[in-house]
This record gives structure tokens, sequence and C-alpha cells, in this order.
């Protein structure tokens, strides 16, 4: 019989990644999506290609924030593994919207607990919790492991804090197998477009091609641990895969500034920034102009961009009552109980980002022209 595996936010980043994996180990795979008035699930019906249409592939509708909905799902699969990335997981956003945030972010996993635990499923479903690096917040020591205290810097962060410790705590209380993943930022060309790589991604390739001229931000100076998101999945199934439950810091060990994430994003396109100004009047104007990535389906002729050419702006919408300034993780525990390592690199992972953009620039300046000019 093939274990069965539930991923609540199956249409987001990750759950796209896990979907992925999950299949590929022989697994019948079950995801909750929620109910939209458009089609959220683009993204992974691009990404599985024809195995969405695997027999072994399963949607139903599910929303965090509504117990009957929660029960009814667990209770219909009585799955092996849960895993619960369903998430409002926008920190800025967090700030508008701090109720929903915590509804779907901290009661929704209370939510997933409670089902799993008065279902009778306490023996025989393991559930992953994604918990996160914004944990960390205003970080008491670098870098971050298992063991450094928490100080969260937004309603998500506080959310998410909740979540972890009512993980725990069903762990200790009820003796559930449940296990948090304290995950360090993670990308690729699936990343929500309002994450600042992929805004970076796609904003550099539209300039490049002339589809728009400016990209606006907020810090550049916030230091990230970027990893890459199909690694990340795979620590996640290594968890539940364990004799016994705990939690785990999933990072690369390796940190960038958003400034630096631009910079390297630009150079694929073959566009050298220079930074000018101060605060909110700096910008990052184009210093020099270089054959972009062999790759990139974008010649030199092709680019429509010059030197001089002020290609990022800072606006003041994109910065947060507070930030979280600096994240480095330290995985060692995962390295020597898990066995798990990242294997895509920072520089890597910009250019698989922005090869994507860059192609997608292409094809709508296709679509708008009827060819290549
Ligand atoms: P994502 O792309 O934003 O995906 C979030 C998913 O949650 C989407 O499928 C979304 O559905 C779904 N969702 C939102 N509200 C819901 C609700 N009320 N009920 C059911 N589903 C709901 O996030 P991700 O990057 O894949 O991250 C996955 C998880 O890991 C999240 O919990 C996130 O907070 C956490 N995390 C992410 C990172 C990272 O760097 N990516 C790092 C640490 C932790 P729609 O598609 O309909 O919006
Ligand atoms: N989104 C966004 N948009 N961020 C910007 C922008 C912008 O225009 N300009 C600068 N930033 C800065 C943010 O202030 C932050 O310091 C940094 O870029 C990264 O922002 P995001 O990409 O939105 O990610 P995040 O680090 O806040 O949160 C992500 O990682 C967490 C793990 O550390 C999300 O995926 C969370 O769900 C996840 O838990």
């Amino acid at each position: 019989m093939a274990k069965k595996a539930l991923i609540t936010g199956v249409t987001g980043q990750d759950g796209a990644y896990l979907a992925e994996l999950l299949l590929a180990k022989g697994y019948e795979v079950y995801g909750a999506r929620r109910r939209l008035s458009t089609d959220n699930t683009g993204r992974l019906r691009a990404h599985l290609g024809p195995k969405f249409r695997s027999p072994r592939f399963r949607l139903l509708y599910g929303d965090l924030t509504d117990s009957s909905s929660v029960n009814g799902f667990i209770g219909s699969i009585r799955p092996d593994e849960i895993y619960n990335l369903a998430a409002q997981s926008h920190v800025a956003v967090s700030f508008e919207q701090p109720e929903f945030t915590a509804d779907c972010d901290a009661l929704g996993t209370l939510r997933i607990l409670e089902a799993v635990r008065n279902l009778g499923l306490g023996r025989k479903t393991r559930i992953y919790q994604a918990s996160t690096s914004e944990l960390y917040g205003k970080v008491r020591a670098v870098p971050q492991n298992e063991g450094t205290p928490f100080h969260p810097r937004s309603p998500y962060g506080v959310s998410k804090l909740f979540a972890y410790w009512i993980a725990v705590n069903y762990r200790e209380s009820y003796g559930l197998f449940a296990s948090n993943g304290i995950l360090f930022n993670h990308e690729s060309p699936l990343r929500g477009e309002t994450f600042v790589s992929r805004k970076a991604t796609i904003g550099l390739s539209r300039i490049s091609w002339g589809l728009d001229k400016c990209l606006y931000l907020g810090n550049l100076d916030s230091k990230r641990d970027w990893g890459h998101a199909r690694d990340y999945v795979s620590a996640m199934h290594m968890m539940l895969l364990r004799d016994e439950p705990g939690d785990f810091v999933i990072a690369t060990g390796k940190q960038y500034s958003v400034r630096r994430f631009i910079e390297t994003a630009a150079a694929v396109a073959g566009l050298t920034l220079e930074w000018k100004g101060k605060g909110l009047a700096e910008r990052g104007v184009v210093a020099g102009i270089a054959a972009p990535h062999p790759a990139a389906g974008l010649s030199r002729h092709e680019l429509r961009v010059k030197k001089g050419d002020v290609v990022v702006r800072i606006s003041p919408e994109y910065f947060r009552p507070s930030e979280v300034d600096t994240l480095l993780g330290d995985a060692s525990r995962a390295a020597r109980e898990l066995g798990w390592r990242p294997k895509v690199a920072f520089k890597e992972l910009v250019e698989e980002m922005m090869l994507a953009d860059l192609y997608a620039a292409r094809k709508a300046v296709y679509l708008k022209t009827g060819g290549f000019r």
C-alpha cells in the first residue's frame, strides 16, 4: 500500500516541489487548497506537468481557518504524513492583516493538531510544521541554531511562534509525532511574485526587455540566508522519516544582502549596477553593459537598457514597521542527524530564477509585438 501524504498549502512554492518529491517516492499525495475566485493551481499544474493528472495526486478544498474543513479532510484521508505548509506567508502583509494571519498560521496549526488527536490518528499520522527563521527576528546570536532564543518581529513571526510551540506542546503532552522545520529563506522560479527575490528577478527581466523602466524596493541592506526550495522540501521529508520527532534548522550557512541579490540578478542580464544617493533617494544606475548569460535567450543588442539608466529606486511603502535585519542559519544538526545538506549555491539559485524570468519576459515581448524586435 502506498503511503498517504497530505500537503496543506499545496498551491504555494514549497507545495509544488514537495508534491513532486513525494509523487516520485511513490506516495499518494493529497493537496488541500483554499477556494479563490481565480484559479490558484497554475504554478502547481505547470511544475508537475503530466503528473498533475496522476491518479496518485488528488486536490481537495480545505481552508485552515475553518475547523470543520480541517477535520473533514484529515478524517477522510487519514494520512500517514501531514505537511502543514499553508499560511499567510508574507511578512509585510501580516502587518496589514494580523488577525487573518494569526487565524491561519497560528490557529490553523492548532486545528490540524486537534484534528489528528481527536480523530485518533495520534499513533499513525506524522506532522511536519512549516516553522521559520522569522522566529529569530531580532537575532540574539549569530548564527542561529535550534537553541537560539526567539524574538519575532511581525504578526507573521508571532503567529508562527505559537504554531511552533503548539506543535512542541502536542508532542510533549499527547505524544504526537510533530516536527518543526525552522527553514530559512528559500526561493526558486516558483517563488511568490511579491517576495523580494522574485520581485527583483521579474522586474530586472522586464526592464532588460524594455517592458518596464524601474524596480521599486524597500530595505536593500537586510541580509538573508537564501537557499533553493527544492533542497529544502527534501529536508521536510527527511524529518518525518526519523524514528523520533524533533526540530531542525534548515539553512545554507551563508548570508547575502538584498542589494547583493539584485546585483547578482542584474549581472545575469549583463548589467553592472552602481548605487548612488542615500536613503529614500538611493538609486541603482546601470554603470556597465556586458553580454547577458549565454542561456538568457537575450542578446546584447536586444537589451533595452543603456548606461546611466536608473533601474532601481526606493519607495517607502516597502519598508516594514519593524524589520528583521539579519538572518544566518546553522544547519549542523540537520547535517548530523538527517544527513541533509544544501546543494544549490546562492549564485546558481539567482541565475536559475533570473533565466526563468528572462524567458517569461521574452515571451511577453513576443506576444506584445507579434515577433522579436
Ligand atoms: P506560499 O508560496 O506563500 O504558499 C502558502 C500556501 O498557503 C499557498 O498554497 C496558499 O494558498 C496557502 N494558504 C494561504 N492561506 C490559506 C488558508 N487560509 N487555508 C489554506 N491554505 C492557505 O509559501 P511557501 O514559500 O511555499 O512556504 C510554505 C510554508 O513555509 C509557509 O507556511 C511559510 O510561512 C513557510 N516558510 C517559508 C519560507 C520561505 O522562505 N519560502 C521559509 C520559512 C517558512 P493560495 O495559493 O491560495 O494563496
Ligand atoms: N517583499 C519585499 N518587497 N521585501 C523587500 C522589498 C520589497 O519590495 N524591498 C526590500 N525588501 C526586504 C524586506 O524588508 C526583507 O528584509 C527582505 O527584503 C526579504 O523580504 P521577503 O522576500 O518578503 O522575505 P522575508 O524574509 O520577509 O520572509 C520570507 O522568509 C521567511 C523566512 O525567513 C517569507 O517566505 C516568510 O514566509 C518566511 O518565513
